[in-house]
């Protein structure tokens, strides 16, 4: 009986700490000046050669494409690391340099927090 309580007690532990590693994968990094700095470089060289804000470009307006990931972090920064064609009869795939995993959820959170401010002064045009 003791025995038993204690396999239950491992296997809590472990379902336990799994969670925490399943809510991490997802966790977007804080968005201090630095960071913030750092994305809009990046966003500089690698997206807005393609994209515009609020009108569509090269690429689909990015605030409606932001729009469409908010609240689903995880799909976008894959998205960002791997792009798939998602509107091959409107748009080419696209193109670009792969973003690594935490430029990508660098990315995915400085966007986010763009769209819920808009009076944010690093928002690209
Ligand atoms: C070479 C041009 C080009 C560059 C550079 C580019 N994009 Fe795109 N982007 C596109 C095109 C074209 C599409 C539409 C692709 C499709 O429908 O398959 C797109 C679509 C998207 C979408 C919408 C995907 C969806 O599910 O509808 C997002 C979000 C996005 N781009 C973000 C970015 C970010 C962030 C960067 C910079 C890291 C970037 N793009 C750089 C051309 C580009």
């Amino acid at each position: 009986m003791q025995n038993k309580k204690w396999k239950i007690g491992i296997v809590l532990f472990f379902a336990f700490v799994s969670m925490l590693f399943a809510a991490d994968l997802i966790s977007l990094p804080k968005l201090t000046p630095e960071n913030r700095a750092k994305a809009a470089e990046i966003y500089d060289e690698e997206c807005y050669a393609c994209h515009r804000w609020t009108r569509n470009f090269a690429g689909p307006e990015m605030k409606g494409n932001i729009a469409r990931y908010f609240g689903k972090p995880d799909s976008l920064i894959a998205y960002l690391k791997d792009p798939q064609p998602i509107h091959p009869d409107k748009y080419r795939p696209m193109e670009i340099r792969k973003l690594s995993d935490a430029e990508a959820a660098l990315m995915v959170a400085w966007l986010f927090s763009l769209l819920q401010d808009s009076t944010a002064i690093d928002r690209p045009k």
